[in-house]
């Protein structure tokens, strides 16, 4: 007999995933505030301190919960065109607007997109996501290809994770002035994201960022203004939270935590930086060496990783 592998409830340093969204506890109002900002304006810049969850936040929080129902849009299915800007902003958005958009060739969307800061739309409105019923395929297919046609439509979300790239690297940013590229994305995605409210159409721009570079987005014609129309700022998590967030994790997939390790670990985390990557990673190392999760994660496993002293086990 095998006996059925573990899966560790904690990320460590990285970003929660989708998939993971089951363990991603504390931000329950702020998902909820966030996707309600996001329904109304099509924009969010998703700002905050480093490591705050800024990217946890869009991706296990209101991606689901779009997902679940709770952001109310045209259809039920939707698709997440996500990319990091990279030092290859334009060719990052193309490819993944291409695959969200069943469109087989990137070098097409390239194409398409040089043609106009509408292009995205226009995209869009003229792909398999975009339920037309005017069109001829709609018009003459049957139950059952009406049915497929339904099947494939959905809403878009366009989200640059880790916005700050723009001004990081040399490429996409120089002497205070971004590149022909860095512009050509942010004016095609100001422009999506304006036509989008003024037609009331299924699609969204998301982007997340480091609060440190908010002065510097001035650089970006137009993007300012979006900034001040709809800006969520991830505030740090409180103490309650945070023992949501150590403890309902463990609970769900069946494992145990001491209340004492759960009080040591939030008194341990020191104001500043990084505050939850670094919880994360003992968090991780913790299960671990409690055999997988199958001991009760106590003290004495925080002490086995480092996190305390020997000497101070009661
Ligand atoms: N609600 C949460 N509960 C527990 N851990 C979290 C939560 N949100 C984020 N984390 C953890 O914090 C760390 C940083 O998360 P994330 O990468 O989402 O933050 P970020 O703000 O996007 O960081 P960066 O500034 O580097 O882009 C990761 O280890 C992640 O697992
Ligand atoms: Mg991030």
């Amino acid at each position: 007999m095998f006996e059925a592998e573990q899966i560790c409830p904690y990320t460590g340093l990285r970003s929660f995933t989708e998939e993971e969204s089951l363990y991603f506890k504390g931000r329950e109002e702020d998902i909820d505030q966030a996707t309600e900002q996001l329904q109304r304006n099509k924009f969010l810049m998703l700002t905050g301190a480093s490591g705050d969850g800024k990217s946890s936040l869009i991706y296990a929080g209101i991606i689901p919960n779009a997902r679940a129902g709770f952001l109310k849009s045209k259809y039920t299915q939707w698709c997440v065109a996500d990319f990091r800007p990279e030092r290859t902003p334009f060719h990052n958005l193309c490819k993944s607007i291409a695959r969200q958009l069943d469109i087989a060739n990137p070098y097409t969307v390239q194409a398409e997109l040089n043609h106009g800061f509408s292009a995205i739309i226009d995209l869009y409105r003229n792909s398999k996501r975009n339920l037309d019923t005017n069109s001829m395929a709609w018009q003459m297919a049957d139950d059952a290809g009406k049915a497929a046609l339904k099947r494939e439509a959905a809403n878009l979300i366009i989200l640059v994770d880790q916005f700050e790239e723009f001004f990081t690297n040399p490429e996409n940013y120089h002497k205070g002035v971004p590149s022909g590229d860095a512009n050509l994305v942010l004016n095609l995605l100001l422009e999506t994201a304006r036509i989008a409210l003024e037609e009331d159409l299924p699609i969204y721009i998301v982007f997340t960022m480091r609060s440190d570079y908010i002065g510097q987005c001035a650089a970006f014609r137009g993007l300012p203004e979006y900034i001040g129309f709809s800006q969520f700022f991830v505030p740090r998590l409180n103490r309650t939270q945070l023992q949501q967030v150590i403890e309902e994790p463990a609970i769900l997939s069946g494992n145990r935590i001491t209340r004492r390790l759960t009080e040591r670990l939030i008194h341990d985390l020191t104001e500043g930086v990084d505050q939850l990557p670094i919880l994360q990673h003992a968090l991780n190392q913790i299960w671990h060496a409690a055999d997988n999760g199958k001991e009760e994660m106590d003290l004495i496993h925080y002490a086995m990783v480092g996190g305390m002293s020997v000497n101070e086990l009661p």
